[in-house]
This record gives structure tokens, C-alpha cells and sequence, in this order.
């Protein structure tokens, strides 16, 4: 890769760290550092956006895009497919990446099956499924050693839901799971984690096939089958949106179940408020999505001019990252305690944990549900739950871009 700062007229960038040493240090320097900071992101440079009002602006302006054509750095061939956060944003093409009526034609099938209403149809599974797995980890915990409830009870449920709303496989679920621990983490070869992504591109093609010869009653069928402006989607773009959901829908839930779940442990006198019911568990899952979103930074946009936001000039051409972390923190936002975890904060909260714009999440619904009872289900089962490990222990994953907990050990007696 030729020297991506060549030209580059930016102040001293703010490194964010590969390794996830310090999120909350990160986070706190982030916000301090302006509302658009220049950073690096394993020798690139970038800017990131920190404040609710600015990523608010920019992320409903057309003139900032996904396409990652618009990239002056790709375009010049400075950055290549050896940078290894590259797999983030060239992700081939799906809703995720894409702008404007293409973006809106790839995106309306999932919108419109992960409604509200539409996923209450699948509250029985999700209650089963969160009963099977509390059972696990009482077995996991009989003998009183401690049990990691990411790896029992969080990081089985999201994968088990978005697979079924796509009817994936059950078999399949734990090969997947690894293979996406293992292409996020910044501890994984490059060269590794492209095989990873080529291995899952074959996977996921046999069975878009297989479900277009058999198709159900299933997202991945209604994607196939999709004719939204009068066009069907592509192989391609049926390929780009499955791998989009599978990805998104489960790493960004399993992190939200474990971050509520470690936040009351750490914060008891709040965690008795939700118990004797005078805070809902709503308040408990806004509050973690915005104090402990599980998308630390969204590589990346660009914009296809100049853009004056946030007391800087953007030039063209140049990278935009969402620091949703950081704009969660936003003291202009939140209030001066914004570094707190609160639960009592009145709702809605009006956080960013799942983005703003023609992109916001539309697993929203899913996640939140998903969260409203698996918590009260794992409290209520154990009310002795205790973390088995003080928290400062406790450490991220190298993953970038997310909130990942490498482990949550907890006692559940
Ligand atoms: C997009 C967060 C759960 C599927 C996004 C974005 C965020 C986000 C921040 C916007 C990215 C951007 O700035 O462009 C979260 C969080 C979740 C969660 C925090 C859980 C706590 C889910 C679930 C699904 C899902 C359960 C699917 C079942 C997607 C997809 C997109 C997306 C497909 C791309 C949408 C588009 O670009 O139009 N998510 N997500 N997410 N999310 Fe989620």
C-alpha cells in the first residue's frame, strides 16, 4: 500500500486502536478531541464524527455515500484489498452498501419482514429458544464454577433467530458463528480472513440456489423472490443482503444482551430499581444501547463534495466514520453526565445506537425484543447471578468497529 497520507493536509490523527485496549479512554478522547476529528485507522486516515446533531445532519445528507467508488484513497489505489478493514466496506453489493433508489429497492423486503408486527410472530421461538439456553447454563454452572454467559447464553440466541427468520440451517449456526468470531477479529491473518469470506460467498450462493429451487415462507425466499420497483434482485444482490443480515443480526445483539447484563451486575443499586419494577426493562436496553452500543465505529461514507460540518471542512472524497459510541456520549445530547450508565434517564432516549437515515438499522425491532426477553428471563432465573471476575478483567475482542467482550464469566449462585 503506497503511503495514504501523502497530500493529506490533517491535523496529528487520533490512532483507534486495533487491539480494543481502552474503549471507554478512546471514547473519552474522541468526544473531547470535536465534533469531526481526524483519525487513523490502521494507516488511514479518516475522520470520524463524535457529536448526535452533526451525524444526525450528515447522515440524511445525500452528498454523504457509501459508494465506495467515491473514495479518493480507493479510487488512487492507495488503499487496496491488503488493507485489512477493507472487508468492511467492500462487502459486495447489498442495502448496506448502496445509496439512494437502489439502496431503497434492495432494502424494502427486509424492512418490511422485520416490522414490529411482523416479528411477533416469531415471540414464542424466541421465549423457547432463550428457555433452552438458560437450561445450558444452569448446567454449566452446577457444579458452582463460573459460566460465561456470552459465549452459553448470549451468543446462541441472536444467531438462532436471524436463522430462523431466514431458514438457515440449524447445523449450520455454529460453524457460522466461528467463522464470523473469527474473520472480525484483528488477530486473524488477513489472508485468512478473506478465505473466511470466500468460503462463506460459496455457502451462502448453495443455499440462495437450493431455497430458489424450494422456496418457504422465509426472508431469504421473499429476497429471491423480491420484484420491488419492478426489478427482482440479483444473485448478487440477494447474496450482498443475506450475508448483510446474518452478519449484522446476531454479533450486534449478542453484544447488547451481554453489555445490559454486565452494566446492572456492576450498577446493583439499579439493578433492584428493575426488580422491585420501578424502571422497565426498556429503560435497561435504551440505556445500554446508548451507554454500550455494540457498534463502536460504522466504516465508512463519503461524501461527493466538500462538506463544512462540525467547524471543519470535509473535503471530497475523503472517508467519514460514524463513532456511534462516541456520539452516544455526546454531552450536548445526553446532559453532562452522558458518561454515566443510568436507567432512570427518561424515555425514549433519543440515542444513535442503531444509526439515523435511510440506513438505520432495520433489525431494531428484532434486537430489542430479542433483548425484552432474553434479560428478564436470565435475572429472573438467576437472582444470585454475580460477576465471577472484577471488571477491570474484563477485555474486548480486537474487533474494531464493535463492542465485543472477549468473555463475561459470571457465578449464578
Ligand atoms: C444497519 C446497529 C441488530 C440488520 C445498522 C446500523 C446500525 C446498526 C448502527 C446502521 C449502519 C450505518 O450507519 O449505515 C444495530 C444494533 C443492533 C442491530 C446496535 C442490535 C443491538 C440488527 C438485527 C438485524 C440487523 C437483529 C437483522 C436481523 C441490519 C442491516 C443493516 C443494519 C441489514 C443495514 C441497513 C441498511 O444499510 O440499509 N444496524 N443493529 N441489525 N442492521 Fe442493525
Amino acid at each position: 500500500m503506497k503511503c495514504p497520507y501523502s497530500g493529506a493536509a490533517t491535523a496529528e490523527p487520533l490512532v483507534i486502536d486495533p487491539m480494543v485496549r481502552d474503549l471507554d479512554g478512546e471514547t473519552e478522547r474522541l468526544v473531547a478531541a470535536g465534533p469531526v476529528v481526524p483519525v487513523d485507522l490502521l494507516g488511514v486516515p479518516a475522520w470520524s464524527v463524535t457529536r448526535h446533531a452533526v451525524a444526525r445532519d450528515l447522515l440524511l445528507d445525500p452528498r454523504l455515500v457509501k459508494d465506495l467508488n467515491e473514495w479518493r484513497l480507493w479510487r488512487e489505489g492507495v488503499v487496496t484489498r491488503d488493507w485489512p478493514l477493507i472487508t468492511m466496506i467492500d462487502a459486495g453489493r447489498s442495502m448496506f452498501t448502496v445509496d439512494g433508489a437502489d439502496h431503497r429497492r434492495l432494502r424494502t423486503k427486509t424492512a418490511q419482514a422485520l416490522t414490529p408486527r411482523r416479528i411477533e410472530a416469531i415471540r414464542e421461538d424466541i421465549v423457547a429458544f432463550t428457555r433452552e439456553l438458560l437450561d445450558a447454563m444452569e448446567e454449566a454452572g452446577r457444579d458452582g464454577s463460573p459460566v460465561d454467559m456470552k459465549a452459553v447464553f448470549a451468543q446462541p440466541l441472536p444467531m438462532r433467530v436471524v436463522c430462523l427468520l431466514l431458514d438457515v440451517p440449524e447445523g449450520s449456526q455454529p460453524w457460522l458463528a466461528d467463522g464470523y468470531k473469527r474473520f472480525f477479529s484483528m488477530l486473524t491473518p488477513h489472508e485468512e480472513r478473506l478465505e473466511i469470506l470466500e468460503t462463506f460467498d460459496r455457502w451462502y450462493l448453495d443455499l440462495i440456489r437450493e431455497r430458489k429451487a424450494h422456496p418457504g415462507d422465509d426472508l431469504l425466499s421473499a429476497l429471491i423472490h423480491s420484484e420491488e420497483g419492478g426489478e427482482p434482485l440479483t444473485e448478487d444482490e440477494v447474496l450482498g443482503n443475506l450475508k448483510a443480515l446474518v452478519a449484522a443480526g446476531h454479533e450486534t445483539t449478542i453484544d447488547l444482551i451481554t453489555s445490559a447484563t454486565r452494566a446492572l451486575l456492576n450498577h446493583p443499586d439499579q439493578l433492584e430499581l428493575v426488580r422491585a419494577g420501578k424502571v422497565p426493562w426498556e429503560a435497561v436496553v435504551e440505556e445500554t444501547l446508548r451507554w454500550d452500543p455494540a457498534n463502536s465505529h460504522l466504516l465508512m461514507r463519503f461524501p461527493t463534495e466538500d462538506l463544512a460540518v462540525g467547524g471543519t471542512v470535509i473535503p471530497k472524497g475523503d472517508g467519514v466514520v460514524m463513532s456511534y459510541r462516541a456520539i452516544n456520549r455526546d454531552p450536548e445530547q445526553h446532559g453532562a453526565d452522558a458518561d454515566r450508565f443510568d436507567v432512570t434517564r427518561r424515555l425514549p432516549i433519543r440515542h444513535m445506537a442503531f444509526g439515523h437515515g435511510p440506513h438505520i438499522c432495520p433489525g431494531a425491532a428484532l434486537s430489542r425484543l430479542e433483548a425484552a426477553i432474553a434479560l428478564p428471563a436470565l435475572f429472573e432465573r438467576f437472582p444470585r447471578m454475580r460477576p465471577a471476575v472484577p471488571d477491570e478483567e474484563i477485555r474486548n475482542l480486537p474487533v474494531m468497529t464493535q463492542n465485543d467482550l472477549v468473555a463475561f464469566p459470571v457465578f449464578l449462585a
